[in-house]
Parts: structure tokens; sequence; C-alpha cells
């Protein structure tokens, strides 16, 4: 059964994202955490940033497996989402490099390799995750199969235009193929916690949460685990069963 909280206020929701990932510290300081990016997650970073800096939130000890990343794109490049996160997280953060892990480059080609080394790293305790507008969670299109694992995957045009803003708001320069986590690799996760803000996630997240689980709406596989939480606004939370 999937949690739904909703928020009047962003900064209410960011709050309550750190303190939910504040309790899962306090329990295991040296958990491994699921991360990902996307403009729903600037808020989000933003407020565990300054939950760090007031000591509330010790990120000293977690190590950090992003969901995601383009193919092709040097850590600098504006779009990478090893950029996005070094900006929003990472160095504000003052975590070090060594802590965190993304699918690309490092386990080219046999990206399963990064299932493996999740695993052997002790599992994904807590993941954070958005949803696209066709139901995505990371880079798994409708359909992509329940039990994928960590893979490359060609994006549609629709998903690079979605993302066009870190590219100069021109979708033509977005890259066209990813490597990202699979549904199942995302589905081991022990706590999975999905934020989804504004209109525009409206109508897919009540189909994730109150449609049938199928591949045709990624997400929809949070009906079926046991520690999912979702924390939307208003906005799109407007369709959901009160
Ligand atoms: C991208 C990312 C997803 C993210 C989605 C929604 O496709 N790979 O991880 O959830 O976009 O992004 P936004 O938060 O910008 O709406």
């Amino acid at each position: 059964m999937v949690k739904i909280e909703i928020f009047d206020r962003i900064e209410r929701l960011a709050e309550r994202v750190s303190d939910l990932l504040a309790r899962q510290l306090e329990v295991s300081p040296d958990s491994r955490m699921g991360l990902a990016t996307g403009a729903t997650m600037v808020p989000i970073y933003e407020e565990m940033v300054r939950h760090v800096q007031q000591n509330r939130l010790n990120l000293s000890g977690v190590r950090t497996f992003n969901l995601d990343e383009y193919v092709g794109l040097g850590e600098s490049d504006a779009g990478s989402f090893r950029r996005f996160m070094r900006m929003n997280l990472f160095q504000p953060s003052k975590m070090s490099p060594g802590q965190s892990f993304f699918p690309w480059p490092d386990f080219a080609p046999e990206f399963a390799a990064y299932d493996d080394f999740i695993d052997t790293s002790g599992g994904i305790d807590w993941q954070i995750l958005g949803i696209g507008r066709n139901g995505h969670i990371g880079f798994n299109e409708p359909l992509t199969p329940w039990n994928s694992k960590t893979h490359e995957v060609i994006l549609t045009d629709d998903t690079r235009y979605a993302n066009r803003q870190a590219f100069e708001g021109d979708w033509r320069k977005v890259p066209t193929k990813a490597v990202t986590m699979g549904i199942e690799t995302i589905f081991r996760a022990r706590t999975i916690i999905l934020v989804a803000l504004g209109n525009q996630k409206r109508a897919i997240l009540a189909q994730a949460l109150h449609g049938p689980v199928s591949p045709e709406v990624p997400a929809s596989i949070l009906q079926e685990h046991s520690r999912a939480i979702v924390l939307c606004d208003r906005a799109a939370g407007s369709l959901l069963d009160k």
C-alpha cells in the first residue's frame, strides 16, 4: 500500500523528505541512498543541504547511487546528471567524490554490473524518485519489463523534450541515449520516496497510484512495494482519492 502525503507548500514537502532521510540515517548512518535528478529534485536537495548545514542531517557516512545518466556527456557538461548532483547536493553538503556512483560511464559496457555493485554494497536503503509525465521512473519508459536491471535506453523525443531545460532549452541537444537503473533495481530499494509536483504530473500520478499495476505505467509498480511513500503538492495530488 502506497502512503500518500499532500502538501500545501513545497517547503514543507521538502522538509518532510529531509526528516524522513534523517530518521533513516539515525538508524543507519552508513545507508545506501538512491538518488534522482530533474527539476523536482532541486528544492528537495536545497532543503537537504540546509539540513546538513544546520547539523540536522549527516551525509558523511552514506553512499549514493544515481538512477541514471546520459551517455556521452562529460562530468562537467551542463546537462550531465553528475554535474547536477555535484552542484545541487554533493558540493554544498561537502560530500566527497568517493561516496557517489553513477551507472555511466563507470559500469560501461556491462551495465547490469551496477546492480551487482549495489547488491554487494548492501542494497539501496532509501530511494528518492521523480516521475515522468508518461509515468517513467529513472529513464524506464512505458513497457520496460518489471525484471529489468540497469541497462542502456534510447530516449524518446518526448522525454528529450521534457528534459530540454538543462540543454539551453533545445531538445535536439539532449543526448539520444542514457543508462538507467531498471525497474527491478529500483523496486529492490527498501524504502521508496516518490515526489511529484505541479499540474503536469496530476493525471499520471492518479493513474500510477489508482490505476492497474502495469508496465504501461512504470511508476505503478510502487503499488506492489511494501514501503513506498508518495509526497506531492496540491496540484499533482488533485486527482488522488482522499
Ligand atoms: C527525467 C529523469 C527522471 C525524472 C523525470 C522527471 O526523465 N530521468 O528521473 O523523474 O525526468 O523530471 P522533472 O522532475 O524535471 O519533471
